[in-house]
């Protein structure tokens, strides 16, 4: 038992999932947290929007008041706990506790993935501190990893399944064999899809939770642009089987990395094919799993439960004790300083992204590291495409098209533009006037390349604008994992197997 008591008194904003989750944690742990430490945890407000909205039965109704200011500019509040969501007015109160010297613990990746520099600076200027282990990954320590081991190593690599909903869903396709919106259903009825999983299954949530990784891997914010984020809405069941039939599993996956010259880094939100012995390839339902890669201690792997009331709220209170312990310096994001000739997240390239990232093709680094993407492409269901040099490229008649004096099919001119190794056209059936082709590619040039190549243009703005134009859902791109594809024979015979046995026939396809 520790004899001098200090006592600190927390204002909560926010008594949702997460704000419910940490009153239940502070009435479990409280006594043993001051017995141990000598650390008094005391909740003495908690902001809501509806002061009278049910709330659960140990919930002191005394505490709620229904302005944040009253929590963080309250004399009587000396640490804020953020749990309410959404950028705004998160950023206004987390801002206003900060400027008064208070430490902030936030489980918020959307408001990190647009303001954390400016947070932490915030933070540092006023002596203290801003932490957010429960932002990704909810109580899986990763942030507290890259923060606090991750000193002596340079990070090489980030890896890893940070969205749970999209992970139970493409699991829950792989296990029953249910389509998408089966699957989503399913998830909401479990309750591990929120009523608009928009966020989730667009990628966005995961693009959120890897710029704050980013941030405390590299000490560089990532420009966050939604659309740099693909997310899962266009995996079909054939996606599924035919990842099966390589030994593969469709995971969605955030990655960053540096690039070879060490001067960029390289991000990518998306579905993935993982071979089957792969670590993450092992993760199933809603647990979450990274992998961080360290010059000197290699590969880390944390997996855990990503979302939900304990979780996070272990998360949280993790946070507040070992800051208010002895480590305050570890919760405020690393000094850039001290990454002097560490990587720069490149700009341009970031924003060059969503160009590829809708669905499209990946980043223009990307494809230099993977050893193979499978591209499938597939009609329009709607039928017509908003860009004349689309329609002309897959509008699916075969008619032959001159470029660079060479004549082309449709096909040909993708195969060529990626330098892809095989195309393998897939009839949609005698009702349908479409196709889908699948392609296989060894990228010999970035896919940013390979698009501009496509589109015949030079100019990377105009293509961007192009792409983004395209009707959404015409390309789905499943970059395998590094250094799974080394004998590409292998993988042709594998296909042609597949091929021959009509598993990606029209009929079964649609
Ligand atoms: N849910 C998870 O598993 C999880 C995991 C990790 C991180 N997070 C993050 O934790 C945060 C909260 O998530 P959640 O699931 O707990 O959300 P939630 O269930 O929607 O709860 C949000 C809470 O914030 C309150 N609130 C919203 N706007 C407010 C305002 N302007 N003033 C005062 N109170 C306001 C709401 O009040 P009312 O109750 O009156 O509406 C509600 O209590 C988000 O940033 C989320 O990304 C969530």
């Amino acid at each position: 038992m520790t004899e001098k008591v200090k006592t600190l008194r927390l204002g909560l904003l926010g008594c949702g999932v997460v704000g419910t989750g940490v009153i239940a944690a502070l009435q479990k742990q409280s006594e043993e947290i001051e017995h141990r430490f000598g650390i008094q945890l005391v909740l003495v407000k908690v902001a809501v929007r509806d002061l009278q909205r049910p709330r659960a039965p140990f919930v002191d109704r005394s505490l709620l008041v229904s302005d944040w200011q009253q929590v963080c500019q309250a004399d009587d509040v000396d640490w804020v706990i953020e749990a309410m969501g959404g950028r705004q007015p998160a950023k206004e109160a987390v801002m206003a506790a900060l400027s008064l010297g208070k430490p902030v613990v936030t489980a918020n990746k959307e408001l990190l993935a647009f303001h954390q520099q400016e947070l932490a600076g915030l933070a540092r200027s006023r002596g203290t501190f801003l932490a957010c282990e429960s932002s990704v990954m909810a109580g899986v320590p990763v942030v507290y990893m890259l923060d606090a081991y991750f000193q002596a190593n340079r990070v090489m690599r980030l890896q890893g399944i940070v969205n749970g909903t999209c992970n139970y869903i493409l699991s829950q396709m792989s296990e029953s064999g249910e389509d998408f919106h089966q699957a989503l259903m399913q998830a909401q009825r479990q309750g591990y899809a929120e009523p608009d999983p928009t966020a989730d299954i667009e990628g966005r949530d995961a693009l959120y939770k890897l710029a704050v990784l980013v941030y405390h891997a590299w000490g560089q914010p990532l420009v966050v642009n939604p659309d740099l984020a693909a997310g899962i809405t266009g995996v079909s069941t054939a996606d599924i089987r035919l990842a099966k039939r390589l030994g593969c599993t469709l995971k969605h996956v955030v990655e960053a990395v540096p690039t070879a010259s060490g001067e960029n880094l390289s991000v990518y939100v998306g579905p993935q094919l993982l071979p089957d012995g792969h670590p993450l390839a092992q993760v199933c339902g809603v647990n979450n799993a990274l992998s961080i890669s360290g010059d000197l201690v290699g590969n880390l792997i944390f997996e855990g439960p990503g979302a939900g009331a304990g979780t996070t709220a272990s998360g949280i209170l993790e946070d507040v004790v070992r800051c208010a312990l002895h480590q305050p310096d570890l919760a405020v994001s690393r000094d850039e300083s001290l990454w002097e000739g560490s990587v720069d997240v490149d700009h341009q390239m970031a924003e060059m992204h969503p160009s590829f990232a809708l669905r499209t093709i990946g980043t223009g680094t990307q494809s230099l590291r993977h050893q193979a993407l499978l591209v499938r492409w597939q009609e329009s269901p709607h039928g017509s495409l908003s860009l004349t040099v689309w329609e002309n490229l897959i509008d699916g008649t075969g008619e032959r098209q001159t470029l660079n004096g060479k004549l082309f099919t449709p096909d040909e001119r993708v195969a060529w533009a990626w330098g892809a190794e095989k195309a393998i056209p897939v009839p949609m059936g005698k009702s349908c006037r479409g196709r889908r082709v699948w392609f296989v590619f060894q990228p010999r040039h970035s896919a940013a390349e390979g698009l501009r190549r496509v589109v015949g243009g030079t100019d990377g703005t105009q293509v961007e604008r192009q792409v983004l134009e395209s009707t959404v859902g015409q390309w789905a791109v499943f970059p395998f994992a590094d250094g799974f594809v080394t004998d590409f024979e292998q993988l042709y015979e594998m296909l042609e197997e597949i091929e021959a046995e009509g598993e990606l026939t029209g009929a079964k396809v649609r």
